[in-house]
């Protein structure tokens, strides 16, 4: 392992070598980065220095910025001691689905001391997302945002140009090694115990027992200017509400969607979702503590978490009293299923000319469940106590295991699924029960096996995806993640689906259209998407800990009928396993 001055001496010789190209007003620009992905010796929470797996030795890792239609290209130089893969959480990677990157979906994992060039455009595409490592429990750390803003620039914005932007993002801190974590808690069957600080930007803030003063982001705003806030939840297993003491938001847009303006004094952001919100600095000159906690829906009760608040400051420039303590926002209480579900049932699409609108016709119908469950212990898990089961997820009561040989789009591309994975997810349970009811919660139901299936659709078909929260082990809201497409949310509710009385309720106007759902906590969503992108595409839980334990599925769509709507060759630098 490197020390951590040879570490901060690559680091100084690779840096420059990062370059990013301005996209000019009227041409489709190449963004272009490097990612030295390697290790990074850092203090938080006043623990002795830790090393971290971390891009370019930042925390976050770099701002993506382009224009809509520009290329993006990122050089991966993986120099930690772990395999690494970088999702582009979002994107939906048309004509470049070999650059979408989950482990063993899309790619093999680039292995240390090896590269690899992701490359894909954004058309189609403007606001908040991110970008996250897709391997282990890597992305704690390696995480950043990436901006993509409308070709005519912010003027181009369907709502009040903002004074400035700001980058929000909100994380989850160990003290120890994630990716130990990650090995014990396959190796065990036990998930890994919390996060040990919540973060904003990186950085915990002061309401932990430790007062460095580089733990606090320092946001300072002027009087009675506008910020849009691009607010993003990269935390591994915790849906967060967010508040400024003092100021209210507009929000104007989720997972990169415009929405119709909707004013509320907390945000309710869950692991994968962006929010993109506008704040006006129209209180009294002064500082104001931005504060993100947990929202636990685990009900009766969930995994353990971290019962703290992660905060920033938001300073006003002329004036501001720096010695006397910011004013703190009433948080919800973490379990405040109320006030979650009115923020994240309330949002509808801003409907503009040119942007997709909801598929009226359906041609495949889906009834999925997904949560907690129970399976044996398997051959790998050698620290696992047989005697007893061990916890698993699952989809429709398959619990997914990604493949170890070979990766699945690659199985895909060339016809060779024979031992990779097989083509029967299932469009509905294989019993039919009270998803919801207590009663429900016994040996039996919660027993489920691990496979690797996918639900093969055929280019260009109308999907629509009942997802249904159970009671097994626990009900919880999942935020269920598609690579590949946005969605459509038309309706969500809580208990057991029942198409007779949410049909009617139906939004099939302006209804939100996202890449992650937050199925409300024993209860449902209802989603559509247009399968007109081939290739392989996880759905899976964006809980890190639940996409361990199987809680995903993957749709594998067939090519259309023109090479354009084909699945192109890998390229040359595809990571082999
Ligand atoms: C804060 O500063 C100390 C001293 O320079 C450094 O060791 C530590 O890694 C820093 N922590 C963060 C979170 O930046
Ligand atoms: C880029 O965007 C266009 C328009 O959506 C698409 O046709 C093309 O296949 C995309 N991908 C690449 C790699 O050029
Ligand atoms: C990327 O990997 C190739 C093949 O191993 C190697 O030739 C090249 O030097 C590597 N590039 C970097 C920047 O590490
Ligand atoms: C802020 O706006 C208020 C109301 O419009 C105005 O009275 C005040 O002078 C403004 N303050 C500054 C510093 O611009
Ligand atoms: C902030 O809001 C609280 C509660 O609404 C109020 O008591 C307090 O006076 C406000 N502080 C400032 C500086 O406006
Ligand atoms: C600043 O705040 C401190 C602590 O609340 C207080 O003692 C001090 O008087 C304040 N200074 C001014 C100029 O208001
Ligand atoms: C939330 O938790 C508190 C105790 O922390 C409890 O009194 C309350 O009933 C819970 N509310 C709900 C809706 O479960
Ligand atoms: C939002 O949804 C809730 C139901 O959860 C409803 O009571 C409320 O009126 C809605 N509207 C707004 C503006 O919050
Ligand atoms: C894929 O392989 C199977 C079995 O070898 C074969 O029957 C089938 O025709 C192949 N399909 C394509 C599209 O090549
Ligand atoms: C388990 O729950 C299912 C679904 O509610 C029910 O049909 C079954 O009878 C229950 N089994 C036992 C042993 O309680
Ligand atoms: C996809 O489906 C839509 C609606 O059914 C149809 O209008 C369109 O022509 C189809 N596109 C292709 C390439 O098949
Ligand atoms: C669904 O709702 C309808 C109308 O309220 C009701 O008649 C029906 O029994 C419900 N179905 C189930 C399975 O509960």
């Amino acid at each position: 392992m490197h020390s951590s001055t040879d570490m901060a001496m690559s680091w100084s010789l690779l840096l420059p070598f990062a370059l990013a190209l301005v996209a000019s007003a009227s041409h489709a620009a190449i963004v272009e980065h490097t990612f030295n992905v390697g290790n990074l010796s850092i203090s938080q929470l006043c623990q002795p220095d830790r090393i971290i797996t971390a891009v370019n030795g930042q925390l976050p890792g770099p701002t993506i910025r382009a224009s809509e239609g520009d290329t993006v290209v990122v050089h991966l130089v993986n120099e930690s001691p772990y395999g690494m893969t970088i999702h582009w959480h979002g994107i939906f990677q048309r004509g470049s689905q070999w650059a979408d990157g989950p482990a063993m979906v899309t790619q093999c994992p680039v292995q240390t001391g090896g590269n690899y060039t992701y490359s894909f455009n954004v058309t189609g595409q403007e606001g908040t997302l991110w970008w996250h490592a897709h391997f282990s429990f890597l992305r704690a750390t390696v995480y950043g945002a990436l901006i993509i803003l409308p070709r005519g620039g912010a003027k181009a914005y369907p709502f009040t140009k903002p004074d400035k932007e700001e980058i929000v993002m909100f994380g989850e801190w160990w003290n120890a090694n994630v990716f130990d974590l990650q090995q014990m808690a396959l190796l065990t069957g036990i998930p890994a115990g919390p996060a040990d600080a919540y973060t904003i930007n990186g950085k915990p803030g002061d309401l932990y027992n430790c007062s460095a003063p580089n733990q606090t982001h320092m946001f300072e705003v002027r009087k009675n200017e506008t910020y849009l806030l691009r607010i993003i939840n990269a935390a591994l297993n915790t849906p967060l509400f967010f508040k400024v003491a003092n100021h209210t938001f507009t929000v104007v847009a989720a997972d990169a969607c415009y929405t119709t303006p909707y004013k509320t004094n907390v945000v309710v952001v869950g692991p994968g979702q962006t929010v993109d919100a506008l704040m006006v600095a129209d209180a009294t000159v002064g500082r104001y503590y931005m504060a993100a906690s947990p929202y636990d829906s685990g009900i009766p009760s969930g995994p353990a978490f971290s019962k703290t608040v992660a905060t920033a400051v938001l300073e006003y420039a002329g004036g501001a009293n720096t010695t006397s303590p910011p004013a703190l926002p009433q948080l919800p209480e973490f379990n405040d299923t109320d006030t979650a579900h009115r923020f994240l049932s309330n949002l509808t699409a801003l409907v503009l000319p040119g942007k997709p609108t909801m598929p009226l016709a359906v041609d495949t119908r889906m009834f999925v469940t997904v949560g907690m469950g129970v399976a044996d212990c398997q051959p790998e898990q050698t620290l696992c106590n047989r005697s007893r089961t061990m916890f698993a997820s699952s989809m429709n009561n398959a619990s997914f295991v990604p493949p170890r040989s070979t990766s699945m789009l690659e199985a895909h591309y060339s016809n060779a699924t024979a031992g990779v994975y097989t083509r029967d997810f299932p469009d509905q349970p294989p019993i039919l029960f009270d998803y919801t009811a207590d009663a429900s919660n016994n040996a039996t139901m919660q027993y489920t096996t691990k496979s690797t299936k996918v639900r093969t659709l055929r280019y260009n078909e109308t999907v629509e995806m009942v997802l249904q929260n159970t009671r097994l082990i626990a009900k919880e809201s999942h935020p269920m993640h598609l690579h590949g497409f946005n969605f459509f949310v038309l309706a969500q509710g809580f208990g057991n689906y029942n198409q007779t009385t949410a049909a009617p309720q139906f939004n099939l106007v302006n209804p939100q259209e996202r890449n992650t759902v937050l199925v409300p906590t024993g209860g449902w969503a209802v989603i559509r998407f247009i399968a007109d992108n081939p290739g392989i595409w996880y759905m899976h839980c964006h809980f890190e800990a639940h996409l361990d334990l199987g809680l995903g599925m993957v749709f594998e769509v067939q090519d259309g009928p023109t090479p354009d709507t084909s699945l192109p060759a890998p390229p040359k630098d595809l990571p082999q396993c």
